[in-house]
């Protein structure tokens, strides 16, 4: 069975007086039914950049180069006028933005917004839209007293159940969610994980999840895409990568992790500073912070390549064609 989405070769830039900003470079992704794959990346990576992408939601000075292709469900939506796009959005593409607060109205009761989100796209009565929007709502774990809150009225964590509520409403193939669980507290994260989780299941929840924390989408994906200064650089099933990454990013993300048994040790920040998107060096973009770059990483830009069944990634170490003899 093909994948639920295929993109191949997005590029999105930003104008800039210093120069064009590759946020997305030549991104190629998938995501297969009832999957859900993990974007992972620092700040700055253009993780942000990718999900507006992928909504063609990416406003000027930033533009997504032609030649790119997104497909959903054998769909190009890239070939598709941009008029068409808002009937796709919410429907069969949902996003959760980077915060909830944004994705909510500030003076409508959170049961009538999900109600108003089902009868833009769903030829259904206000009452029947409206019982609806409370089904999704306790499914989402917000109890039947609090529906007709205002968002001011509910926690961090409540609100953001609402706009999963939302996301969900309209069964899309596919819910891009922007850094869902950051700016609450642990607590809370691991609650909303726990619910993306359950939604996976009960519902066979297709899903991509950006996060600059490798621990969280290690706790829920299925697949980890790892992102660096627009690229994915590595990418494999999401507890392989975990336990033994294979590029010097992704090994660096997971170091950084800080261990919750064993002896104590510092938190262990990755060196250097993520790149300028404007000036990237010649060579693999990531090498003035690598531990393990050699001669042929100041010149050599690395592609992403297979190096074992199901897994690949952008660097020399492991490229049988570009590979060179380290030099010990
Ligand atoms: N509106 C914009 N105008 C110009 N540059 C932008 C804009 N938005 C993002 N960028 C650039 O794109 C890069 C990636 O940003 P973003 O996609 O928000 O990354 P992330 O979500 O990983 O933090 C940033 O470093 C920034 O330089
Ligand atoms: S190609 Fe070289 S610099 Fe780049 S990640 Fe691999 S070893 Fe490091
Ligand atoms: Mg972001």
């Amino acid at each position: 069975m093909s994948a639920l989405l295929e993109v191949r070769g997005l590029s999105t830039v930003y104008d800039a007086p210093e120069g064009p900003i590759r946020a997305v470079d030549g991104v190629d992704l998938t995501v297969g039914r009832g999957e859900i794959l993990g974007v992972v990346g620092e700040s700055g990576s253009g993780k942000t950049t990718l999900v507006m992408s992928l909504m063609r939601l990416v406003k000027p000075p930033g533009k997504i180069l032609k030649g790119g292709e997104m497909l959903l469900d054998g769909e190009d939506l890239f070939g598709l006028p941009r008029s068409k796009m808002p009937a796709r959005r919410g429907r069969d593409l949902a996003l959760i933005p980077q915060s909830a607060m944004h994705a909510l109205n500030p003076v409508i009761p959170v049961d009538k917004q999900v109600a108003e989100a089902i009868t833009v796209h769903r030829k259904v009565n206000s009452k029947d839209a409206l019982l609806a929007a409370r089904e999704r709502l306790v499914e989402v774990g917000i109890p039947a007293e609090r529906h007709s809150a205002y968002p001011h009225e509910l926690s961090g964590g409540m609100r953001q159940r609402c706009v999963i509520a939302m996301a969900v409403a309209n069964e899309p193939k596919l819910v891009i969610a922007d850094e869902p669980v950051s700016g609450l507290d642990v607590v809370v994260q691991a609650r909303i994980l726990r619910l993306i989780a359950e939604l996976k299941e009960s519902r066979g929840l297709s899903m991509i999840l950006v996060s600059h924390d490798l621990s969280t989408v290690a706790r829920v994906c299925d697949r980890i895409a790892v992102m660096y200064a627009g690229r994915i650089v590595e990418t494999g099933e999401a507890r392989t990568l975990f336990k033994s990454p294979l590029h010097p990013y992704t090994r660096a993300l997971v170091a950084a992790i800080p261990q919750v048994q064993g002896p104590k040790q510092a938190l262990r920040a990755i060196p250097g500073d993520p790149p300028d998107l404007s000036q990237l060096p010649p060579g693999c973009d990531f090498q003035p912070r690598c531990p393990s770059a050699f001669a042929d990483c100041e010149t050599v830009d690395p592609s992403l390549e297979e190096v074992e069944p199901g897994r690949k990634a952008a660097c020399l170490l492991y490229h049988k064609n570009e590979r060179r003899q380290l030099d010990e």
